[in-house]
């Protein structure tokens, strides 16, 4: 049932102690206990963002013509991303509201770019298995088909697979550094000369690398060569709202000249409203975010990005090693960014079941599938807490040996039968059901037992579809 509008308006005071009191079932992210969704680093710096914020929570960077304000800073939010991503000075591009709009951009500038240039009519690309699922979402969103490339064994992409992809429909490949399962790099240097070669376009998904690689660069980590110093790099998306630590709702899309973001640009000249064009996906555009995304970037600079990059990598190593010391876990793959994911090799140990363990002591971890993992992305806020999160670990994986009854109950029974229904196509339709009831009138919250109650929950895949969505959505608010 949907509930009324206030007759009246209220107090601001009481509204804004209202506001307050909803966070109190939010993730508690200030202690470092959660390892993902947020990049909270001290009430100083939170302090920092909310004030650039508000100053511009009201402009609007529609018209980069009219907040001449906003478009200053969005050619310089740009120019900064393309110094540290190593670009010339043709690097160009726009500030977008997050990874997704970079992505979903891309997608669409490649698609309508072959369309153009070669009457490309059934567009594909070509990316590993681990890219980003908001690629998956620009596939459905603007009719790109989608060929996968599967992992090898060091859960890098199989790159003599990929080149067979290839035909006249590829409008792009994609890479990530790092993809978000498990934090690989992928090969890009090889990965541009392939796309050189064939003359298609290849775009780099650094959204979680872009703030975070250049500065471990700088600090003297040796790492493969993935942004513009890759000849066959064409664009790349970094979104400074992860970590470049800004305010939510600021990432950037570049490319390496005109030639290519201007098939990213719309304009309608016939509208009754005027002649109107726009840079990305958004009509209106939020000044706060833009202001606290340049305002961040003069904040730290090089060297707080440096030192930040520094505290992070030694998180990711005491990580690494705490999960080394333990015998029944490893961390797959070689992750060389910030983040990183680990596994059970002992048939004894469920992983998920682990991970409800670490979940019952106040942690939050994502959980990974095929294969079933853990994941942590890392910031530098979690050096703090490094030490109390591998005991933890280590209790877990303990009591999980001790009691194999542990797989079977919770979030572990839910995650490993999710993980075996063999039709994914019913999982997707089942999922999206429950996605939708979520926002239903007056809806909000899945509540297991209302859903059950109203009719839900008649199979055992929706039963399981409801306990699989009912536990990640307690979980984020535990
Ligand atoms: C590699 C990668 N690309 C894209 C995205 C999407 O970013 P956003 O959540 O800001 O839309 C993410 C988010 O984690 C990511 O890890």
């Amino acid at each position: 049932m949907h509930k009324p509008m206030p007759e009246q308006g209220r107090d601001s005071d009481q509204i804004l102690s209202d506001l307050e009191a909803f966070k109190e079932r939010d993730p508690r992210y200030k202690d470092g206990r959660v390892w993902s969704l947020v990049y909270y680093l001290d009430e100083e710096h939170a302090a920092f963002l909310k004030d650039s914020y508000h100053r511009f929570a009201c402009e609007n960077g529609l018209n980069p013509g009219a907040f001449k304000s906003l478009k200053k800073m969005e050619t310089e939010v740009i120019s900064a991303t393309a110094d540290i991503l190593n670009g010339t000075d043709e690097v160009c591009g726009v500030v977008t509201s997050g990874g997704t709009e970079s992505c979903l951009m891309a997608v669409k500038t490649y698609r309508d770019m072959a369309r153009d240039q070669r009457r490309v009519k059934k567009p594909e690309m070509i990316m590993p298995t681990t890219a980003h699922v908001a690629w998956f979402k620009a596939s459905e969103y603007f009719g790109v088909k989608i060929r996968l490339v599967p992992l090898k064994r060091d859960f890098t992409p199989d790159l003599k697979k990929l080149k067979r992809m290839i035909n006249r429909n590829t409008v792009m490949i994609l890479g990530s550094a790092p993809e978000y399962p498990h934090g690989t790099i992928d090969p890009i240097e090889a990965m541009g000369a392939i796309a050189r070669k064939r003359n298609i376009p290849l775009h780099v998904d650094a959204c979680v690398g872009g703030f975070i690689l250049p500065f471990m660069e700088m600090n003297g980590e040796s790492l493969p060569p993935w942004d513009y110093r890759v000849p066959g790099v064409t664009s790349i998306s970094a979104d400074i709202h992860k970590y470049g630590y800004a305010a939510k709702g600021a990432s950037t899309i570049t490319y390496r000249n005109l030639d290519y973001l201007r098939y990213q640009m719309f304009a309608y000249q016939n509208w009754p409203g005027g002649v109107f064009a726009s840079s990305a996906l958004l009509g209106t555009r939020p000044g706060g975010a833009y202001a606290a995304a340049w305002g961040v970037l003069q904040y730290f600079g090089k060297t707080g990005y440096r030192k930040l990059a520094q505290e992070t990598l030694e998180a990711v190593n005491q990580l690494k090693a705490g999960i080394a010391g333990i015998p029944e876990l490893e961390v797959m793959g070689a992750p060389q960014g910030p983040l990183l994911s680990f596994r059970s090799v002992d048939p004894a140990v469920n992983i998920y079941a682990v991970g409800d363990q670490m979940d019952a002591k106040g942690w939050q971890v994502n959980r990974n599938q095929f294969p079933a993992g853990l994941h942590a992305m890392v910031t530098a806020q979690h050096l703090r807490v490094v030490e109390p999160y591998l005991d933890d670990l280590r209790v877990a994986v303990e009591t999980v040996k001790a009691n194999p009854e542990l797989a079977k109950e919770g979030g572990a029974a839910t995650y490993g039968m999710m993980a075996h229904v063999p039709l994914r196509g019913m999982v997707k339709k089942k999922v999206l059901e429950m996605y939708s009831e979520q926002y239903r009138a007056g809806g909000g919250e899945l509540d297991l037992a209302a859903a059950a109650a109203t009719g839900g929950g008649k199979g055992l895949l929706d039963r399981l579809v409801q306990r699989y969505v009912d536990h990640r959505s307690r979980r984020n608010a535990s």
